[in-house]
């Protein structure tokens, strides 16, 4: 796949994976990116998970043509980019490394060298000639790691954003990108707003055409609907209005209170409603929600004088990515003491800028007609902020 005039695709698609780092599901597999850019001199962008290097290498070797690369510039040092290094510096014995102090230093911790004689540590605004093309490399710290650096090639009006504007998904999945590189943006680089904050205000700067990351599509087209979808996420603004409810149910009493809720949230009107199951559906789907739209209600049982296990990992989640400058409402279950608000609410009241309402909902074990007022309060309350 040719990028531009001189800038080949070398990336791979894993539909092998189970999880990808660990936690996240990804029906429709993962594409890790690497690049190679032909000039004068010969520049190769990032490597590839540890099951694809030598798929990586063949690709690259047939991109060069009978060529050896100059550079082999690693802009992120996480193992689904970095794991092929040692045996790209083997093949290639005339090839320097281009990155950041950082990423140097995790080298060492990796594979217990920095490439020393033949190693070049870049900083801000550092440039590297190839030829007509001339790589400018933008620091880009905790995007997602520390030591991350996106690389700019003003020629093409090529970004190289490391892991920033990726998504969960082979090349070729047939799915769209907001739906899939929401939930990877939240899950993998939410916590850092204020770092993508930084570094879009340096990309604003550039005359951008085309998107190079290191997961998912190269983006080419309407980059103002995916810059666009960076600055909300990573401002923490809304992006959807609406009501996602998270709930756990052991005997499905709570389970049909949020069912009721949601039935009159349509009722008044809300203009949307998004029910999740965190005992059963995808967690990081559900933060995805959560972060997307304006009001959360956290329905949960009492369990153990806190509340379930299950809610406590979704407010976990929150709580790890920085959930802030939302509505929240509690619904709680408890037979004989009920506590869940109490608890839940003792972890959401660090989180920053949110606002609670007044009408939460306690049920005693099953629905009764005074818990069904509670919930038509609440659907009121709820619908009266649209
Ligand atoms: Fe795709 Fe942060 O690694």
């Amino acid at each position: 796949m040719q990028i531009a005039d001189g800038i080949v695709y070398v990336g791979v698609d894993d539909h092998e994976l189970d999880l990808f780092e660990g936690q996240y599901i990804v029906p429709n597999g993962m594409a890790y990116n690497s690049y190679v850019i032909l000039d004068e001199k010969v520049a190769v962008m990032d490597g590839v998970d540890q099951n694809f290097v030598d798929e990586w290498l063949g690709k690259v070797e047939v991109a060069l043509g009978g060529r050896t690369p100059d550079y082999f510039v690693v802009q992120h040092m996480e193992p689904d980019h970095s794991a092929g290094i040692t045996a790209f510096m083997d093949k290639y014995p005339e090839a320097v490394i281009v990155a950041t102090v950082g990423a140097f230093n995790m080298m060492q911790n990796y594979f217990g060298t920095k490439f020393q004689g033949r190693n070049m540590v870049v900083k801000e605004g550092q440039t590297l000639s190839l030829g007509a093309k001339e790589l400018t490399f933008i620091m880009a710290p905790n995007v997602h790691w520390p030591e991350v650096m996106f690389t700019y090639d003003a020629a093409d009006k090529v970004l190289f954003s490391a892991d920033a504007f990726g998504k969960f998904g082979a090349l070729d999945a047939d799915e769209g990108w907001d739906c899939e590189a929401r939930r990877y943006y939240f899950g993998i680089v939410g916590k850092f707003g204020k770092n993508v904050q930084a570094v879009l205000k340096k990309v604003a700067k550039l005359d951008v055409e085309v998107i190079c990351p290191l997961h998912g599509p190269i983006l080419s087209e309407d980059l103002g609907h995916y810059i666009g979808l960076y600055q909300t996420w990573s401002a923490y603004e809304v992006e959807t209005q609406g009501v996602v409810i998270a709930y756990t149910s052991v005997y499905g009493h709570t389970k049909a209170a949020v069912e009721l809720l949601a039935e009159k949230l349509k009722e008044k009107g809300c203009p949307r409603v998004v029910v999740t199951d965190l005992a059963r559906d995808d967690q990081a789907e559900a933060v995805e929600d959560a972060f997307r739209h304006n009001i959360l209600v956290l329905a949960t049982t009492t369990y153990c004088g806190g509340f379930f296990p299950t809610m406590h990992e979704f407010i976990s989640h929150l709580e790890d990515h920085d959930y802030q400058k939302r509505t929240i409402a509690f619904v709680e279950n408890g037979s004989w003491m009920p506590a869940a608000t109490k608890g839940m609410k003792a972890i959401t009241d660090t989180f920053t800028g949110i606002e609670y309402v007044e009408n939460n909902v306690t049920i005693r074990g099953a629905l009764n007609d005074a818990s069904r007022a509670q919930i038509d309060a609440l659907a009121a309350e709820l619908a009266a902020k649209f």
